[in-house]
C-alpha cells in the first residue's frame, strides 16, 4: 500500500472558515461592518449553479451578507456590465464574483475588467495580477492561494525547494507561480508544450497539477517524498462498467492518485484535497476586501 500523507483539504478549509467568521465577528463587533458577497452567475449550468449555491451558504455561515444575482443565458453585455457597476458602488458589497465560464456571446475580459480591483475576490483584475507580480498587496486568487495554505501548514518553509507547476492558466498556472516565486522557491511553469515533461515533473520537490486532463501526471513522473498538489476536477465514466453503462460518473483529479501514494511524501485527494479551500479561500479575501474598504488591517487568517 502506498506511504503517502493525505493532506487533508477539507479539514484545513473548515478551520479557515472558522477563522474567517471569528474574525468577520471581531469587525462586525469593532466597527458595525459585516462583509458582503455578491456573487453573479449568468445562465443555466447546473454544475456552476451548484458552485454558486455552495458559495453563498459558505458565505452565511462565515456570517456574511451573501447576494446572488442570477441571470438568464440570453443577458447581454450592457446588462452585466450595469449591474456590475451597481455592486461596484454598493457598499453593502465587498467582493463580487462573476462565475465563470460566461456564455460565449460575452466578453469575459471586458467584464473582469469592470469589477472594481478592491472587490475583485477572485483576484483575476488585471490589477490585482498586476500587484501580485511586483509583490504588492492585493486580492489573489483563490484556488492557488488554497494551494499555497496546504503547502506552507504541510512543509512549513518553502525557501529553496523545487516547484513545478503543470499549467500556465491565469486562474492557476500563473499565479501559483508568481506566488511560490514570492516563497522562495525556485519555479518552473510546464505545459502541454514542454518537452520531457515527465523528467520535469521528476525534479520537483513541490508538483502542482492544474492542466484539467484526468490522471494526466502517472506516478513515475514523480520524485520520491514529493509533495504533490492536484487541482484537478475532472468528471469520467464510473470504474464499474456496468455503473458507467449506466451514466454514472467519478470525479478524478489531474494525477493518478493510486500510482502517485506509492512514490510521494504527501499528495491532496481529489475530492477533499484542493477544492474546499477555494471557497474558504474566497471568505478570507472577502473579509480582507472589507476590512480593506473600511481602512482597517485585516487580522491573520
Ligand atoms: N469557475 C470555476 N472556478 C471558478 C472560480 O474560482 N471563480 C470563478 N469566478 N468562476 C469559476
Amino acid at each position: 500500500m502506498g506511504s503517502a500523507r493525505l493532506i487533508d483539504g477539507k479539514a484545513f478549509a473548515a478551520g479557515v472558515v472558522e477563522r474567517v467568521r471569528d474574525a468577520a465577528d471581531r469587525l462586525r463587533e469593532a466597527c458595525g461592518l459585516t462583509p458582503g458577497l455578491a456573487v453573479v452567475i449568468v445562465g443555466d449550468d447546473p454544475a456552476s449553479r451548484l458552485y454558486v449555491r455552495n458559495k453563498g451558504l459558505r458565505a452565511q455561515e462565515a456570517g456574511f451578507a451573501s447576494f446572488t444575482h442570477v441571470l438568464p443565458a440570453d443577458t447581454d453585455q450592457a446588462t452585466l456590465d450595469n449591474l456590475i457597476a451597481e455592486l461596484n458602488i454598493d457598499p453593502a458589497v465587498h467582493g463580487i464574483l462573476v462565475q465563470l465560464p460566461l456564455p460565449a456571446h460575452l466578453d469575459t475580459t471586458a467584464v473582469l475588467s469592470a469589477i472594481d480591483p478592491d472587490k475583485d475576490v477572485d483576484g483575476f483584475h488585471v490589477v490585482n495580477a498586476g500587484r501580485l507580480a511586483v509583490g504588492l498587496p492585493g486580492l489573489v486568487p483563490c484556488t492557488p492561494l488554497g494551494c499555497l495554505m496546504l503547502l506552507q501548514a504541510e512543509l512549513g518553509s518553502l525557501s529553496g525547494a523545487e516547484a513545478v507547476i503543470v499549467g500556465r492558466s491565469n486562474i492557476v498556472g500563473k499565479p501559483m507561480a508568481q506566488l511560490l516565486l514570492g516563497a522562495d522557491c525556485t519555479v518552473t511553469v510546464a505545459h502541454s508544450r514542454t518537452r520531457d515533461l515527465p523528467g520535469v515533473c521528476r525534479r520537483a520537490d513541490i508538483l502542482v497539477a492544474a492542466v484539467g486532463r484526468p490522471e494526466m501526471i502517472r506516478g513515475d513522473w514523480i520524485k520520491s517524498g514529493a509533495t504533490v498538489i492536484d487541482v484537478g476536477i475532472n468528471r469520467v465514466p464510473h470504474s464499474d462498467p456496468v455503473l458507467a453503462a449506466a451514466g454514472k460518473t467519478r470525479v478524478v483529479g489531474d494525477v493518478a492518485f493510486a500510482e502517485a501514494i506509492e512514490v510521494a511524501g504527501a499528495i491532496t485527494p481529489v475530492p477533499g484535497g484542493v477544492g474546499p479551500m477555494t471557497i474558504a479561500c474566497l471568505l478570507a479575501n472577502t473579509y480582507s476586501a472589507a476590512c480593506r474598504r473600511a481602512g482597517i488591517v485585516p487580522d491573520r487568517i
